[in-house]
């Protein structure tokens, strides 16, 4: 969708990071917006931040849950008239082995990481199905292709999510939906800071520290390449070099390259006892 002036964006989880960071390029490039979030405080900051002219709608909604998002979904339509674009962006993480996390943390993660996308997909594909032209952005993760250790749910989360834009490039060729899969690196946001931490809070502030270290994009410079890639209807969008670099060495090394990271994570779990 090369021209966005004038368009109607569905945004989840714009109340921060990646999220906040897409809604107010989107309202400088001159989108109406239909702005997500379960987090009020957040999503009213975010609309301060818009240009004045947008056309702005906020709504409360907890992604995970299937009711809400197709009354979302109706309620775009009644303030915004039709909807042009969906990004779902929402997302949570949790860090724990899978042999100590609980069914509840995995159930969250799992709940809002894909099936959010999936429930929002789903409830706004009929509206977006009658416009000439529209767009679906799944933020999946380099998680999506990749799996990191102490990210259970997350890791097969966003591979469901990834499954799930390809099956819908396949299914919605000939309609006028087209569908980005977004596989971002490490993005500098609040993500881990929000994250459920099975060992507790000493583990997670070596964590953020850690992320905050790693994380080498900013979101505003990942919301212009999420953004690039929408307008040239990208069936894939990598986001960050850190990205580039996974998404090569997974080709190169596909099993390699996952015992090297699992050996990596041995050694500084024994390190962190010691
Ligand atoms: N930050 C990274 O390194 C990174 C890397 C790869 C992918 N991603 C993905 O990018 C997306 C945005 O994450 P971010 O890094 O900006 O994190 P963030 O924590 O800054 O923002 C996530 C937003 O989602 C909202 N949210 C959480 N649960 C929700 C729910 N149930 N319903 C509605 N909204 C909900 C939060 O309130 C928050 O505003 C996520 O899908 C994340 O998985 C992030």
């Amino acid at each position: 969708m090369k021209n966005l002036s004038g368009k109607v964006v569905a945004l989840t989880g714009a109340a921060s990071g990646i999220g906040r960071c897409l809604a107010i390029q989107l309202s400088g490039l001159g989108c109406h917006l239909a702005l997500a979030d379960v987090d009020e405080k957040g999503l009213q900051e975010t609309i301060t931040m818009l240009a004045s002219t947008t056309k702005v709608s906020s709504h409360i909604v907890d992604v995970a849950d299937k009711d809400r998002v197709y009354v979302w979904a109706d309620e775009v339509v009644a303030e915004h008239g039709h909807v042009d674009v969906v990004i779902n962006n929402a997302g949570v993480v949790s860090s724990a082995r899978l042999d100590e996390i609980s069914y509840e943390d995995f159930d969250w993660v799992f709940n809002i990481v894909f099936y959010g996308v999936l429930y929002s997909t789903k409830a706004f594909l009929p509206y977006l199905k009658q416009r000439q032209e529209a767009n679906i952005v799944n933020i999946s993760s380099v998680n999506g292709f990749f799996p990191f250790p102490k990210n259970g749910p997350y890791n097969a989360a966003k591979h469901a999510v990834k499954a799930l834009n390809q099956t819908l490039i396949q299914e919605l060729r000939h309609t006028s939906v087209r569908v980005t899969s977004v596989h971002p690196g490490g993005i500098k946001t609040n993500i881990v800071r929000n994250a459920r931490f099975a060992q507790g809070e000493d583990d997670k502030r070596v964590l953020v520290k850690e992320f905050d270290k790693i994380a080498g994009t900013s979101p505003e410079k990942a919301a212009r390449i999420i953004i690039g890639g929408l307008q040239k209807n990208r069936k894939r969008q990598l986001v960050g070099k850190d990205a580039v670099v996974f998404d090569l060495l997974v080709r190169l090394f596909p099993q390699g390259f996952s015992d090297l990271v699992g050996k990596i994570f041995e050694l500084k779990e024994k390190e962190k006892e010691k």
